[in-house]
C-alpha cells in the first residue's frame, strides 16, 4: 500500500502512464521522498497504524510550513502485514525502486532488526521510532532511534515491582518469538533478582491462543506479581485466562502492552494492571501538549498514544537533520542525525548518544477504568 500525498483522479490508461512520467520525475527532483514500513494491518496494527498517524501528521506540518531544503517531503508508507519477512521485502523496494533519501521505522524490535541491515547496508539512514532492543543500532552507524532501550525500560519495571508495590516474588512469561520481549524479559530478571526471587520462568510464542498450561504453572508458583514483556494482542488473552485460573495478583508489562485493543479485548481482565511506556499526554511539555492538539484536530478527537509520538518525533528529527545537513546524502544525514543534541520532541528533550540512542524518561501507566492512567514519570 502507497499513501502518496496528492489525490489522483481516476484516469484513463494513457493518462496514467503520463502520471506516472511525472511521478517520477517529481520523486527524483522536485520532493524528499522519505520511506515508511509499518504494521499497518495485522497482529499489531495498532503500533503500525498509531505511529503512522504520527508520522504523516509530522509531514503535513513540515510541507505546510514550506518542507525541507526548499522542497516538499513525499512519504512513501508500505504495510508489513505485521509478518515476519515483509519488512526486508519493502525496505529492499523503497530503496532500490522508490530511491528514499532516508527511512522510519518499524515499531516492533524484531521487524526494525530485519530492515536495519539493509539500510546499513545501502547506507541510508534509518530512524526506529520504537524499538527498544539495543541490537537494533547496534546494526551500524546509519540506524538510530529516538526511544529509550531495555536495559533502562526493564530497570524501571523491576524497581517499581520491588519499590512501589512491594513485590519479592515474580514470574516471568515472555514471547520467544520476539527480541524485543525476549531482552526486556532478562534485563527485568537480571535487575528483579539482586533483590528479589523469579519464582518462574515460562515462554509462548506470539499468536497462541491458549496459554493455560503456563499460566497453571505459573500460579502454582505463587508469585506475587508476573510480568509480561509482550504485545497488547496476546497479553489481553494471557491475561483473561490468568484470572480465570484465579491468578488475580497484579501483571506488569513494558510498552508492548500499549495498543487500545488491549482495552477492548482484556476489557475489566487487565484492570488495575502496570505498564511502562514513553509518553503519556497528561505528563506532556509544552510541545507535547502542543502536539496532542493537532493530533486531535486531524485524527477527530482520537488521543495519542506512544506510538503516534513517537512516529511524529521520529519524522521531525529526520526533517530536521536534512534541513542541518543541507543535502539529502545519505552520509551527511547520518551525520547531522547523530548530531541531534537537545531536540524538543513530543515525547521530550531529544538527544541523540554515541550509540544513535535517545536517552529519555520512561512513564508508567496503569489500567483504571478501562482506560490508560498515567502514575508516574522515571528519569534515566
Ligand atoms: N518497544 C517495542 C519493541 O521494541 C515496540 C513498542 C514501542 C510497542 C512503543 C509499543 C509502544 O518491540
Amino acid at each position: 500500500m502507497t499513501f502518496r500525498h496528492r489525490t489522483l483522479p481516476l484516469l484513463t490508461a494513457s493518462a496514467l502512464a503520463l502520471n506516472a512520467l511525472t511521478s517520477c520525475k517529481e520523486g527524483g527532483g522536485d520532493t524528499i521522498v522519505i520511506g515508511e514500513y509499518a504494521s499497518l494491518t495485522g497482529k499489531e496494527a495498532n503500533f503500525g497504524t498509531s505511529c503512522h498517524e504520527g508520522t504523516l501528521l509530522a509531514v503535513e506540518q513540515i510541507n505546510a510550513a514550506g518542507g525541507v531544503l526548499g522542497k516538499k517531503i513525499e512519504l512513501k508508507t508500505e504495510d508489513n502485514l505485521s509478518k515476519a519477512g515483509e519488512s526486508a521485502n519493502i525496505v529492499n523496494k523503497l530503496i532500490s525502486k522508490d530511491q528514499v533519501v532516508a527511512i522510519l521505522g518499524e515499531v516492533a524490535s524484531s521487524r526494525s532488526l530485519e530492515a536495519a541491515p539493509i539500510a546499513q547496508q545501502n547506507g541510508i539512514p534509518m530512524i526506529s521510532p520504537a524499538s527498544t532492543n539495543p541490537k537494533v543500532t547496534e546494526t551500524g552507524d546509519y540506524v538510530f532511534r529516538v526511544c529509550f532501550i531495555d536495559p533502562f525500560q526493564g530497570t524501571v519495571m523491576a524497581n517499581f515491582a520491588q519499590n512501589t508495590l512491594k513485590v519479592s516474588k515474580v514470574a516471568v512469561f515472555t514471547d520467544v518469538k520476539s527480541d524485543y520481549s525476549k531482552g526486556l524479559a532478562k534485563f527485568f530478571k537480571e535487575r528483579f533478582a539482586e533483590n528479589g526471587q523469579i519464582v518462574a520462568e515460562l515462554d509462548y510464542s506470539g499468536g497462541d491462543k491458549d496459554f493455560r498450561a503456563q499460566l497453571t504453572t505459573i500460579k502454582n508458583s505463587n508469585p506475587e506479581a508476573v510480568f509480561v514483556p509482550g504485545y497488547y494482542t496476546d497479553v489481553a488473552l494471557i491475561r483473561i485466562q490468568a484470572r480465570q485460573l484465579g491468578l488475580d495478583v497484579p501483571f506488569l508489562g513494558g510498552d508492548g502492552w500499549e495498543g487500545a485493543d488491549l482495552l477492548t479485548i482484556g476489557k475489566e481482565a487487565v484492570e488495575g494492571d502496570y505498564f511502562s511506556t514513553h509518553y503519556s499526554p497528561e505528563a506532556g511539555s509544552p510541545k507535547g501538549k502542543e502536539f496532542v492538539e493537532a493530533y486531535k484536530a486531524r485524527y477527530n478527537g482520537k488521543t495519542p498514544d506512544a506510538m503516534a509520538a513517537l512516529g511524529y518525533d521520529s519524522a521531525m528529527i529526520l526533517a530536521d537533520a536534512i534541513q542541518r545537513a543541507g543535502s539529502t546524502e545519505g552520509a551527511k544525514i547520518r551525520d547531522a542525525l547523530a548530531a541531534t543534541k537537545d531536540y524538543e520532541a513530543a515525547t521530550g528533550r531529544i538527544t541523540l548518544n554515541e550509540n544513535r540512542d535517545a536517552v529519555k524518561a520512561a512513564v508508567i501507566l496503569q489500567v483504571q477504568g478501562g482506560t490508560f492512567k498515567y502514575l508516574e514519570t522515571v528519569e534515566p
